[in-house]
């Protein structure tokens, strides 16, 4: 019996699970005009999203996230633990290819004149879904606790200082303290895997339930 008869077909007996499925998410058309790559990019972005989830909880299961340990756990995962090298390249560059293609779909959005009425308000949760993907970026990038990681944020978080008013708090807010130490690695830490996904999962709700309601933008 293939995979198939053995996983799927009791639940399809069942609860027709297959089908619903199909008809709930897949059974559209794609309109002709948008059968261009670059109609592709938010979707390959998503796939990085989920690319991310499943190698990000992978790490997580031997990253510890405190200045004695985050270097030397990082350091035991590429080194040690089996493919772990691969999940954790696996994981920077799905990072970095993210915000190539954010940036790419936003550019596509932008260039089809996609943003118009009636998508305005999904082109705001857009800018929203931009900025944290930067956040996810700079929150990971401190992670491994090494000199480039420390450096680019006391960087970051100094140019944050500057924004006039609130710019003092929001830097202390995240430093957890005077200066990068063990407070911004923990907080790091938690907006990376809990705050920052919550949030993400929120907007990507909003975002593709508005591309349901709206259906793709027409052709120019
Ligand atoms: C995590 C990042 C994002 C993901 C996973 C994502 C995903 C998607 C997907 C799958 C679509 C369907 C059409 C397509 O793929 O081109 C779409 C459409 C759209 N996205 Fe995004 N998106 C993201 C970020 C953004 C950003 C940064 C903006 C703008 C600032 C934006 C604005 C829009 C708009 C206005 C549409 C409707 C386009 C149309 O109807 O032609 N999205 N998004």
């Amino acid at each position: 019996m293939n995979v198939y008869g053995r996983v799927a077909r009791p639940f399809d007996d069942r609860f027709d699970l297959t089908n619903r499925l199909h008809a709930a998410f897949l059974d559209r058309t794609v309109p002709e005009h948008a059968r261009r790559y670059y109609f592709c990019f938010g979707g390959i972005a998503f796939l990085l999203i989920l690319i991310e989830i499943v190698t990000g909880v992978i790490l997580t299961f031997y990253y510890v996230p405190t200045p004695e340990e985050a270097y030397a756990s990082t350091y035991y995962i590429s080194h040690f633990v089996n493919y772990g090298w691969l999940v954790r390249s696996v994981h920077y560059w799905a990072a970095q290819l993210m915000v190539v293609f954010v940036i790419g779909h936003m550019l596509r959005v932008y260039l089809t004149a996609s943003y118009k009425r009636p998508r305005e308000f999904n082109w705001v949760i857009g800018v929203g879904l931009f900025a944290l993907t930067m956040a996810f970026t700079l929150t990971g990038h401190l992670l491994p606790w090494d000199s480039g990681a420390y450096w680019s944020t006391t960087v970051t978080l100094s140019l944050a200082d500057k924004i006039p008013v609130i710019g003092s708090s929001i830097s202390y807010l995240m430093m957890g303290g005077e200066g990068v130490g063990a407070g911004t690695l923990t907080r790091f830490f938690s907006a990376h895997i809990m705050l920052l996904p919550a949030a993400l999962a929120l907007f990507l709700g909003a975002h593709f339930w508005m591309i349901r309601k709206q259906g793709i933008s027409g052709p120019l």
